[in-house]
């Protein structure tokens, strides 16, 4: 695929694993098991294809609500999954983490600290995963901040606007989301990305749970994108 013709930044909700699961039978965390392969199977088909940004929905706020040993499954899949991270900065892969990270024991919060830093001078594909992530939290933990700041006179209210607003958002220096990709027949959003999709295109899929997405599934979504017109209010076109 050509790299001129790729969206710059693609977040996808990984949904479906507890379906897949139990379609065959088997425990919802052997699901989580496999979405997490195919996870690692389409970071790195991002990174050969050239995209620039990768966001992907691992943990949401909410997901907390789920029974205690399906979060324990998902916390482990994280945990080992942490440690194969070292190898990314050696296949020019950045890593990145957006959410709250405080809920996470030290161990975890030190390997994503760790990941982070071994990785910010690849200058490939940028990977970014949204672990105890909440749109909703986000917006709300930057108004937080700015109202702190303002309270101390460090800043005016006039000098809120959208773009220093977002700088206080998890991705202050990540460009808006280009195209959002759902698999598992869900057509929302469940809190991801909530300001920063504000002109995302969206691409449902239907026929695919999560563990089941396969690299020319990407390739259909950034081809299925590439028909969309993008005018951002205006008249004309901005795609490609
Ligand atoms: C997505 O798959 C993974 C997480 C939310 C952690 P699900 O676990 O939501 O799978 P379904 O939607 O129940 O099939
Ligand atoms: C969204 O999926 C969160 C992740 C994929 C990590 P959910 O399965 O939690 O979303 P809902 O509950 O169907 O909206
Ligand atoms: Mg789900």
């Amino acid at each position: 695929m050509n790299e001129r013709f790729l969206p710059t930044h693609v977040g996808i909700i990984m949904d479906g694993n507890g379906r897949w699961a139990q379609k065959r039978g088997l425990p919802r965390k052997m699901g989580h098991r496999a979405g997490a392969s195919t996870f690692k199977e389409i970071a790195r088909y991002a990174n050969k294809i050239g995209l620039k940004y990768l966001t992907a929905y691992v943990f949401s706020t909410e997901n907390w609500k789920r029974p205690q040993d399906e979060v324990d499954s998902i916390i482990a899949l994280l945990r080992s999954y942490l440690d194969e991270m070292d190898g990314y900065a050696k296949e020019n892969i950045r890593v990145r983490f957006i959410g709250d990270r405080t809920s996470f024991d030290d161990d975890i919060r030190g390997k994503m600290a760790r990941a982070e830093e071994k990785s910010k001078n690849a200058t490939g594909l940028t990977l970014i995963l949204a672990i105890n992530y909440g749109g909703r939290a986000e917006i709300t933990n930057a108004a937080r901040r700015i109202a702190e700041e303002a309270a101390k006179g460090m800043l005016q209210p006039e000098e809120i606007t959208e773009e220093s607003f977002s700088r206080y958002l998890y991705t202050n220096d990540i460009p808006d989301v280009d195209l959002i990709i759902r698999p598992s027949g869900e057509y929302r959003l469940s809190n991801f990305l909530i300001w920063q999709s504000a002109y995302a295109e969206y691409v449902f899929m239907d026929g695919v749970l999560w563990p089941n997405f396969k690299p020319a599934d990407l390739d259909a979504a950034i081809e299925e994108y590439h028909h969309r017109s993008r005018r951002f209010g205006g008249l004309s076109n901005q795609n490609g």
